[in-house]
C-alpha cells in the first residue's frame, strides 16, 4: 500500500505514525513545505483525557511528549484587580516545535519517509497512491482546489487575535481581562516549558482600531501588548513568531472525503483557540482515520467510516468552541459583574463545567460565588444570609411587589384538556401539585382571550364567568396551600389556531369543528393549513379589547402576574417576525413597525393590570431561519417592551415557521437569555432543555437569567424544587404541613446521599497528571 500525506503538522505526522504501525509494509511519505525545525506558534495544550488517548495509540511518542510537558491544574482569572483560581482542570502544555520534532523522530523510527521543503502543488503526482491524506492546515490548498466538492463554510469571526510568546513563568492557565483607555483586551496564557509561555491576545475590532494596532508591525504590536500587560509580565519580554493579528476562521466542511483523498485536522474543521483544541482535534482525527483503516475492508469504506464516525465528535467540539468564542466576543456584557461572578462565567461559558462540578473541586470558589449572589439579593432588600447563603436557585426575587421565594419556575404548558375553555379537575390537580412541589412561580398554560383565539378545542380560556370561576378555584388553591406565585399567560393562537390536540397532531388543522383564523399576513402555517385572514384595524381593536377583558378577569381571579404571549408563531409573534409579517402598512416592514401592534396590546394590558403586579412577555429570540428574528433583534424587542414597562422577558425561541433549523442541546436557549439580559439590561427568564438543578444554579450564578423555567421536567416531577432544595440543603423551601415528615426524611437522607455521590465522583475521577506530578515531587514529611 502506498500512502501520501501532504502536510507535516500534528495531523499529518500522527496519522503517518499510526498508519505505519498498523501496516509496516506500506510505503508512507509525508510531504512538508517547511524545513524540519521550522515551525510557527509557541505552545500546544492537551487535556488529561487527550493524553490518555495518545498513550493508548502510541506509547513511545506519548512518553516522549509527556516527559517534555508542563502541567498545571489551576485556571486563574484576573479581572479588575482580583484573581480567582480554580483547581482540578488537568491540562498539559508543550512547545509546538518540540511536539513536531518528537513526532518526526517517531515517524522516522517507524520507517515513514519525510520530505521537507516539498511544497505540493498538485496531487496528480500521487496518482499511484492508495490513500492521499490532505493535512495541509487551515489554509488548505486542496480543500480550496475542490471547494465545490468539500463545500467548506468559513465563518470569519469578528474579534482580532495574535499568537505570541513570553518568558514569564506561569503556574496556571491564565486569563487576564484588562480594561484599557481603548477598550477591553484579553490574554489567554499558559506555560508550555520551563521559561516559556504562550500568549494569545484578543480584542474586539473597535478596540483594536482605537488602540492603533492596525498600522503596527509584529514587534510594535508586541510592544503595545507588553505595555498593556506589563504589570503582569513583570519585566519579561513578549516574543513574536508570525504573530500577526488576524480574525479566527471557524471552518466547517460539508464533505471530508473525495475519492481516495481525505481532509484531516485544521484543513477540514477548526476549533477556536479559547478551548485549546486545535492540535488535539488534529491528532484525534489521525486516530479516527487509523481506526477506520484498521477495520474497514477497503480504503473507500475506511474513509466513509472515518467521516461518518468522526463528524459528531468534531461538531460537538466545534459547538463548544462556538459557545466559548461568542462569550469572549461579548465580554463587555459582563464587564460590570462582580469579579467572582465574572470568573464563574468564564469557567462555565462552554457548558462542560457546572456549578456542581465546581463545588466538588473548588468549594471555596463556589462559596464565594454564592455569597456574591446573596449579597446582590440582600442589596435588593431581602433579609438573606450572606455568610452561609443558600444556592442561587433558592434565593428570592422581587418583581414590582411580587416576591418569589426561589427561582425555579413551572413553564407555561398547554394541557389540551379544557372543555369550552374551562379548566377542570385535571388542571386543579396539575397546577396544585406543582405549587405544592415547591416551585417559586407557576405559569398557566397559554390561556386564550376568546373562543376563536384558541389553538385547539382543548385550550383554556378566560373570556366568560365560568372560566373565571374555574381559574379562581385554582389560584385560591395555590395561594392557600403553597408559597408559589401564579402567573397567567394570555395568548391568541393566530394562524396556528383551529388545530388538533397535541396527541392528535401538533399544529395540524382540525378536520371538523374549526373556526376562522387571523394573522398579521395571510400565510398558512402548513401548505394545507387554513389561510388566515390578514387583520385589519377593526380586528386589531377587537383582539386588544379581548386581551384587556381577559386580564381584568385574571385580576379578579387573583393571579399574581400576567404574561403576554408574543412567541412561538402565535398571533402577536406573527407580527414581530418578518417571516410571517409581510404587511405594507405601518404594522409591517421595519422591526419598529412590526412591534407596533404587540406593543399596543402590551400597553393596554399594562394600563388594565394593577400597577403593583408585574408583567412579562414571552418572545421567540430567534426564528432559527435565514431572514427571521435573530438574537440581536431580540435585544431590540426586549428593549421596546422594557420601555413599555415589562418587568421580565421570558426568552424562548422558534416555532415561527415549520421548516426552521433549531440547534438543540442542553440549555440551548440560554445564550439568548444571556444576550437579552446583559445587553438590553432587563430581567429575564430562560427555558429550554434545562433538566437539572445543577444547570439552574449554573445559569443563575453566571448571570445568564434571573429565573429559570422548566417545562417537561415538571411534567414528570412536580417536586423538582423540593428535591433540589433537599440536595442543596436549602431548608427554607416551602412544604405544606401535611407533607413535613416526607420533607424531614428527604433532607436527612440527602445529606448522606450527596456525600456518597460526591465521594463516588471523586473516587471515579483519576488523578490529573498535574496532581500526580505534584505528589511525586512533594518533599517527604520528616519522620
Ligand atoms: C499562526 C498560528 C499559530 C498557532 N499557534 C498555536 C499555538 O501556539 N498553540 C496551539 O495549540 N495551536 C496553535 N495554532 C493552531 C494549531 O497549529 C492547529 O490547530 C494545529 O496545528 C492543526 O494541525 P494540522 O496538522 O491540521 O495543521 P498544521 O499544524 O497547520 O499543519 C499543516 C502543515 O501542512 C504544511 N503544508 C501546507 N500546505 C502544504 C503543501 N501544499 N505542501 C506541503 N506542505 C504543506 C504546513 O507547512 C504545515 O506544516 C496556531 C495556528 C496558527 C495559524
Ligand atoms: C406539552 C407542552 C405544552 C406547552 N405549552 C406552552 C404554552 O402554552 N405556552 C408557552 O409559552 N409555551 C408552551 N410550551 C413550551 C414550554 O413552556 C417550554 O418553553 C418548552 O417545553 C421548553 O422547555 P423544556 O425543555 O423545559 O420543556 C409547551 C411545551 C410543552 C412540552
Amino acid at each position: 500500500m502506498k500512502i501520501a500525506i501532504i502536510g507535516g503538522g500534528p495531523a499529518g505526522l500522527y496519522s503517518a505514525i499510526l498508519l505505519k504501525k498498523q501496516r509496516p509494509e506500506a510505503a508512507i511519505t509525508v510531504y512538508e513545505r517547511n524545513r524540519a525545525d521550522d515551525t510557527f506558534g509557541f505552545g500546544v495544550v492537551f487535556s488529561d483525557a487527550t493524553l490518555d488517548n495518545f498513550e493508548k495509540y502510541d506509547a513511545p511518542s506519548y512518553r516522549r511528549i509527556t516527559e517534555q510537558f508542563a502541567y498545571w491544574d489551576d485556571i486563574a482569572v484576573h479581572f479588575r484587580g482580583t484573581v480567582h483560581r480554580v483547581g482540578g482542570n488537568g491540562f498539559c502544555g508543550c512547545s509546538r516545535r518540540t511536539l513536531l520534532l518528537i513526532l518526526q523522530e517517531r515517524a522516522r523510527e517507524l520507517g515513514v519517509a519525510q520530505l521537507f521543503e516539498a511544497d505540493i502543488e498538485d496531487e496528480a503526482r500521487f496518482a499511484d497512491a492508495d490513500l492521499v491524506v490532505l493535512a495541509d492546515g487551515i489554509n488548505s490548498r486542496f480543500r480550496d482546489k475542490y471547494i465545490g466538492h468539500f463545500q467548506p463554510e468559513v465563518d470569519l469571526r469578528s474579534n482580532k487575535f495574535a499568537w505570541m510568546g513570553s518568558t514569564r513563568p506561569l503556574d496556571a492557565f491564565t486569563f487576564i481581562f484588562q480594561e484599557t483607555e481603548w477598550g477591553p483586551f484579553i490574554a489567554h496564557a499558559y506555560q508550555y516549558e520551563m521559561g516559556h509561555s504562550t500568549w494569545i491576545f484578543e480584542t474586539d475590532p473597535e478596540t483594536f482600531k482605537r488602540a492603533g494596532l492596525e498600522g503596527l508591525d509584529e514587534r510594535q504590536s508586541a510592544d503595545r501588548m507588553a505595555g498593556i500587560f506589563g504589570w503582569f509580565l513583570e519585566g519579561h519580554q513578549l516574543l513574536i513568531n508570525r504573530s500577526m493579528w488576524r480574525n479566527f476562521p471557524m471552518i466547517r466542511s460539508k464533505r471530508w472525503v473525495k475519492d481516495n483523498m481525505v481532509l484531516l485536522g485544521d484543513a477540514k474543521a477548526t476549533a477556536h483557540f479559547s478551548i485549546g483544541s486545535g492540535t488535539k482535534l488534529a491528532m484525534e482525527d489521525a486516530i479516527a482515520l487509523a481506526d477506520a483503516m484498521k477495520h474497514a475492508p477497503t480504503v473507500e469504506a475506511a474513509l466513509r467510516q472515518y467521516e461518518e464516525g468522526r463528524r459528531e465528535e468534531v461538531e460537538k467540539t466545534q459547538h463548544a468552541a462556538d459557545v466559548s468564542l461568542v462569550w469572549f466576543e461579548h465580554v463587555d456584557r459582563f464587564w460590570d459583574f462582580d469579579p467572582v461572578q465574572f470568573a464563574f462565567g468564564v469557567m462555565t461559558r462552554a457548558k462542560a463545567i457546572t456549578y456542581d462540578n465546581l463545588t466538588l473541586r473548588a468549594p471555596d470558589f463556589v462559596a464565594e460565588v454564592d455569597r456574591a449572589f446573596a449579597r446582590q439579593v440582600r442589596g435588593k432588600g431581602f433579609d438573606v444570609d450572606v455568610g452561609k447563603p443558600d444556592a442561587p436557585m433558592f434565593q428570592p426575587l422581587r418583581l414590582r411587589e411580587m416576591e418569589v421565594n426561589n427561582r425555579a419556575v413551572v413553564s407555561p404548558m398547554c394541557m389540551y384538556s379544557a372543555s369550552d375553555g374551562v379548566p377542570g379537575d385535571f388542571h386543579l390537580v396539575h397546577y396544585g401539585s406543582r405549587a405544592i412541589g415547591g416551585a417559586g412561580l407557576i405559569f398557566t398554560e397559554m390561556t386564550c382571550v376568546s373562543r376563536d383565539a384558541r389553538i385547539t378545542p382543548g385550550c383554556t380560556g378566560l373570556w366568560n364567568d365560568e372560566q373565571q370561576a374555574a381559574w379562581r378555584r385554582i389560584v385560591d388553591f395555590v395561594h392557600a396551600n403553597s408559597a408559589a406565585k401564579i402567573a397567567l399567560q394570555l395568548g391568541h393562537a393566530g394562524r396556528k389556531g383551529a388545530t388538533k390536540l397535541m396527541w392528535d397532531g401538533m399544529d395540524r388543522p382540525l378536520e371538523q369543528g374549526g373556526w376562522d383564523v387571523i394573522s398579521a399576513s395571510p400565510i398558512p402555517y402548513f401548505p394545507d393549513s387554513q389561510v388566515p385572514r390578514e387583520m385589519d384595524r377593526a380586528a386589531m381593536d377587537a383582539v386588544k379589547a379581548a386581551f384587556v377583558q381577559a386580564a381584568e378577569r385574571g385580576e379578579a381571579c387573583g393571579f399574581d402576574m400576567l404574561e403576554l404571549h408574543c412567541a412561538h408563531g402565535y398571533l402577536l409573534a406573527s407580527f414581530i417576525s418578518p417571516l410571517t409579517n409581510q404587511r405594507t402598512d405601518e404594522y409591517g416592514g421595519s422591526l419598529a413597525n412590526r412591534m407596533r401592534f404587540p406593543l399596543e396590546v402590551f400597553e393596554a394590558l399594562r394600563a388594565a393590570w394593577p400597577a403593583h403586579k408585574p408583567m412579562s412577555v414571552r418572545i421567540s429570540a430567534t426564528d432559527w431561519t435565514e431572514g427571521g428574528i435573530t438574537g440581536d433583534d431580540a435585544v431590540d424587542i426586549a428593549r421596546a417592551f422594557a420601555e413599555a414597562g415589562v418587568d421580565l422577558v421570558d426568552v424562548s425561541t422558534g416555532q415561527t415557521v415549520r421548516d426552521a433549523q433549531p440547534i438543540y442541546g442542553r440549555m440551548f436557549q440560554t445564550p439568548f437569555s444571556d444576550q437579552v439580559r446583559n445587553e438590553a439590561r432587563v430581567a429575564t427568564m430562560c427555558v429550554g432543555n434545562i433538566t437539572t438543578s445543577d444547570q439552574v444554579n449554573t445559569i443563575l450564578a453566571a448571570g445568564r437569567a434571573d429565573l429559570v423555567a422548566l417545562g417537561r421536567p415538571h411534567l414528570v416531577d412536580p417536586f423538582f424544587t423540593l428535591k433540589a432544595a433537599a440536595w442543596y440543603g436549602a431548608d427554607g423551601v416551602f412544604c405544606p404541613p401535611q407533607y413535613l415528615p416526607g420533607k424531614e426524611q428527604i433532607f436527612r437522607n440527602s445529606v448522606r446521599d450527596r456525600q456518597d455521590f460526591d465521594d463516588l465522583k471523586i473516587k471515579a475521577k483519576p488523578k490529573t497528571r498535574a496532581e500526580l506530578k505534584a505528589e511525586a515531587t512533594k518533599p517527604l514529611a520528616a519522620e
